[in-house]
């Protein structure tokens, strides 16, 4: 049983994470941490937790929680992370893992020693759609992996609250959704990102970009073309990646919780399967939860975290000074 603690009581933890602990056979909610008495109160009630707390100390200092997720604000988490390592907690944290290289590292490095598990919620990975999409690049069905397109929209709902500010939410759009493309991308290929060039889009009257259009190569070989905005009505959530022999296509499956449809275009025709539809947070909760009671590393990983934030960072830069920019993935 993996006895849970939330800080951060915002739309995420009271609208997906705080019903995915309590679906899972394996979790409990144990206690919530607000700024506000009232609000911890309120959703300690809704979820059933037991204690509603005002202070993240008194959540870490309790020996009955196990692990805590974390979904504060961005600029927040590596603290955060830091603070529930130090005091012994399992550790999933809500992404981005951090603002900058060298704190999502700080956090990685708390994790390890303190002997506790890092997890990031890139819940994206856990669609059916991308298990098949994985076994297709690697057997070869493809042939060589040329392209990878990608497009993740969550239709016209522009930036408000802290995520309008770059000091809690770094980048606009990037941080909020494209950070799940470009990890399922990664994990899609198995391979690292090492460059990468992007044009950003802009509303008025809002600082961080809400619109990006990105340009990455991963390895040597493959090009991805990432379209990750907040500003159109009606995007497609499609994903196609290319091969030497064929294609797979992904449609209406790169947001949560979709379900949609995978086709593979080949010499032989075209094959178009429905997939199922899934609980993207209840996945990636379970498999945390799976991970620290076996004892190994959970995937997505804190790495899969600081390559995130490398890859972001160098996004920042291409933006600052109009060119592609080198990507290093740091630590092994
Ligand atoms: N994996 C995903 O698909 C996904 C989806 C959405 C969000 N997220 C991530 O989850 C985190 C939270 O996002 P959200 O959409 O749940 O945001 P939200 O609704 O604004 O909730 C964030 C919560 O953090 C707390 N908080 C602490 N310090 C704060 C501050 N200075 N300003 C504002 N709030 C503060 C607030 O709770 P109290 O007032 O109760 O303290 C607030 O309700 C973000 O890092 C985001 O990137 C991930």
């Amino acid at each position: 049983m993996v006895r849970w603690g939330i800080i951060g009581l915002g739309r995420i933890a009271d609208s997906e994470i705080a019903p995915a602990i309590s679906a899972s056979p394996q979790g409990v909610l144990h206690g919530v941490v607000s700024r506000d008495q009232g609000r911890a109160d309120a959703f300690a009630q809704r979820h059933g937790a037991e204690r509603a707390l005002a202070s993240f100390d008194d959540l870490l200092t309790d020996p009955a929680v196990d692990a805590v997720y974390i979904a504060t604000p961005n600029a927040l988490h590596a603290d955060q992370v830091v603070a529930a390592a130090r005091a012994g907690k399992q550790v999933l944290c809500d992404k981005p893992l951090a603002l900058s290289v060298a704190d999502a590292r700080r956090a990685i490095a708390a994790c390890e020693e303190a002997g506790v598990k890092l997890g990031i919620t890139f819940q994206t990975r856990f669609h059916d759609n991308f298990s098949r999409f994985r076994e297709l690049i690697q057997d070869g069905s493809l042939g060589e992996i040329r392209v990878v397109q990608v497009e993740m929209s969550s239709g016209r709902t522009l930036l408000k609250g802290w995520r309008t500010d770059p000091a809690l939410a770094g980048l606009g759009t990037i941080n909020n959704i494209g950070v799940h493309a470009f990890d399922l991308i990664r994990y899609l290929l198995g391979t690292e990102v090492t460059e990468v060039t992007a044009l950003t889009g802009h509303e008025e009257g809002l600082a961080p970009e809400t619109l990006a259009l990105v340009l990455l190569r991963y390895g040597t070989d493959v090009l991805a073309y990432v379209n990750v905005n907040q500003s159109v009505a009606y995007p497609q959530a499609d994903i196609t990646v290319y091969g030497t022999k064929g294609r797979v296509v992904g449609r209406s499956c790169t947001r949560m919780n979709m379900s949609g449809t995978l086709a593979i275009v080949s010499e032989a025709g075209e094959t178009t399967l429905e997939t199922a539809s899934y609980d993207a947070y209840k996945s990636a909760v379970m498999a945390f939860e799976q991970a620290i009671t076996a004892g190994r590393e959970p995937s997505p990983s804190g790495l899969d975290g600081l390559r995130s934030v490398e890859l972001t960072t160098a996004i920042a830069e291409s933006l600052s000074e109009g060119r592609t920019m080198a990507v290093t993935a740091s630590l092994r």
